[in-house]
């Protein structure tokens, strides 16, 4: 047995500690915006923060987020109102949606140590979070966009 902190709730899980952290939140949780994609940590769709840290969950084992704040899209903001979702809303970024709660898990995580990125920096935070929509113009505007927001 263990206890996980997701979202700012304790949560006994009974599963081994190996088992992928993206099964437990999706399945035992039922936190289902945090998406499964590759299984391989190599797409970022199911990407949330420990510790603020965006975290591949796929391939984080159960056990190395034991006493760990877990962050995941549901919890980003209580009323969806980050500046990342609302920049996203505002350059209407996504099409599918499938990689999208990825994708702002990892600008929020990236954009909260780097508070005034440079173009290059906003891609090269998110070049491992892959679209297959090819949203990728709308998410580094979105980036961009919030970024602005964030530094007021
Ligand atoms: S599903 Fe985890 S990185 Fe692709
Ligand atoms: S919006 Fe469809 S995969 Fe990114």
């Amino acid at each position: 047995m263990h206890t996980l902190k997701i979202n700012g709730k304790d949560l006994e899980v009974k599963v081994d500690h190996d088992t992928p952290l993206l099964w437990v939140i999706r399945e035992v949780a039922g936190l289902t915006g945090t998406k499964f994609g590759c299984g391989k940590g190599l797409c970022g769709a199911c990407t949330v923060h420990i510790d603020g840290k965006a975290t591949r969950t796929c391939i984080t084992p159960v056990g190395q987020a034991i006493d760990a704040e877990i962050t995941t899209i549901e919890g980003l903001d209580p009323d969806g109102q980050h500046p990342v979702q609302k920049a996203w809303v505002e350059e209407q970024v996504p099409q599918c949606g499938y990689c999208q709660s990825g994708q702002i898990m990892q600008a929020s995580s990236f954009l909260a140590e780097n508070k005034n990125p440079s173009d290059s920096q906003i891609v090269d935070a998110m070049t491992g979070n892959l679209c297959r929509c090819m949203a990728y113009n709308r998410i580094k505007k979105a980036v961009r966009r919030a970024s602005d927001e964030m530094k007021g």
